[in-house]
């Protein structure tokens, strides 16, 4: 069986950490077919959008998308947000935004005394509506009066599915499950978020479910990573604490992630969680690793549950061993990074 795939380089340090995952992927001798696909902030100052009308169809002719990143100080970051990650997650309506939190032996921990066996969290970020729902305005725009409204959108349905697959998820780890809230100071959205919660806990009597203000989760995630398991949090809340989950994980280059709709069979969105990294692009430093991490979430969503494992295992080796990039205390470049995972699938 051939495998679709959508490549999307993306920009920035984006195509040097895509070209290892793709390296590595091809390197298990699966039959994939790749397509890979200009769009970005290039594309963007050719045709004024970040990619063509039929993007999305051209995207879900496929079985899954392995993205890099996007977003260049060229381009306001709104709109190339907006313009393509953000778009694609709506349209597509992949509304789980699953985000591994490990530590893998051999990465340095910025926390004292922390190792491995500590860091084992998986977020589920709502990925659709939120803070990030796009519905707002400006009005009297550069006057002294000028006013910007952004609103949260909180749909039961939406807040529903969300939550019910990360207590799934949770139902197949160690069973707890901590939802992120701010309920004492947002009283509409995040009651109605909790209602739904507690709600489900009622439905998965093996989950340890609990319900946590976001700040004070913020303090426990780098207090105590160890008593947390599986987190589902809205999507601002969730793009958050996965960046200072990706810290604790040994920094932004580490952490993977997954943009799926479970249930259905739309193409998932594979991406590391970091941007384009402008400060390093261009340079041969980037740490591949989210990206062939986020390969291997791929391989896991296209049934090539051997590969990804063999993928993983590869990828947990030579974090251990060596060589690392330099975010990891090492000083090797990428490709070299890249290189030595290859080598150990062959
Ligand atoms: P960033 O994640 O690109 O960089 C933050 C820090 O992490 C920088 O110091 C960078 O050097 C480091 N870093 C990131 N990836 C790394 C890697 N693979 N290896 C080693 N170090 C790495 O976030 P920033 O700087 O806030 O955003 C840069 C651009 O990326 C902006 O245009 C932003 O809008 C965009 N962005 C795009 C995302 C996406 O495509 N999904 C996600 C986040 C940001
Ligand atoms: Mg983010």
């Amino acid at each position: 069986m051939t495998h679709r795939v959508a490549l999307l380089p993306g920009d920035g340090v984006g195509p040097e950490v895509i070209t290892e995952a793709r390296r590595a992927v091809d390197a298990l001798g699966l039959s994939v077919e790749w397509t890979e696909l200009p769009w970005g902030s290039a594309y963007w100052h050719e045709h004024g959008r970040m990619m063509p009308p039929d993007a999305l169809e051209t995207l879900e002719a496929h079985d899954a998308i392995l993205m890099g990143a996007i977003g260049d100080p060229s381009v306001p970051d709104h709109v190339s947000l907006w313009g393509l990650v953000l778009e694609i997650r709506q349209r597509l309506d992949l509304w789980a935004n699953v985000r591994p939190a490990r530590l893998l032996d051999g990465v340095p921990c910025p926390l004292a005394g922390r190792t491995a066996a500590d860091v084992d969290m998986l977020f589920v970020r709502e990925n659709t509506e939120g803070e990030y729902s796009g519905i707002g305005g400006r009005a009297h725009r550069g006057l002294g009066g000028e006013v910007a409204i952004e609103s949260s959108v909180f749909t039961h349905e939406g807040v529903e599915r969300v939550i019910r697959y990360a207590f799934e998820l949770a139902a197949d780890r160690r069973g707890i499950l901590t939802s992120a809230t701010k309920s004492n100071a947002s009283r509409f959205g995040y009651v109605l978020w909790d209602e739904i919660a507690a709600g489900l806990a009622a439905e998965f009597p093996n989950v340890r479910y609990e319900r946590v203000l976001v700040d004070a989760l913020a303090a426990r995630l780098v207090r105590d990573p160890a008593g947390l398991d599986v987190v589902v949090a809205s999507n601002l809340f969730g793009d958050i604490l996965t960046d200072l989950a990706a810290a604790v994980q040994g920094g932004m280059g580490m952490a993977a992630s997954a943009n799926l709709a479970p249930g259905s069979d739309r193409p998932g969105l594979f991406e590391p969680v970091h941007g384009s990294a402008p400060d390093i692009a261009g340079r041969g430093v980037a740490n591949p690793a989210g990206a062939v991490w986020s390969a291997v979430l791929m391989l896991e969503h296209l049934g090539e549950e051997d590969a990804a494992g063999a993928l993983m295992s590869a990828l947990e080796h030579v974090c251990r061993e060596g060589p690392r990039t330099r975010d990891l205390g090492g000083d090797a470049g990428t490709s070299e990074v890249g290189g030595a995972i290859v080598a150990r699938l062959g």
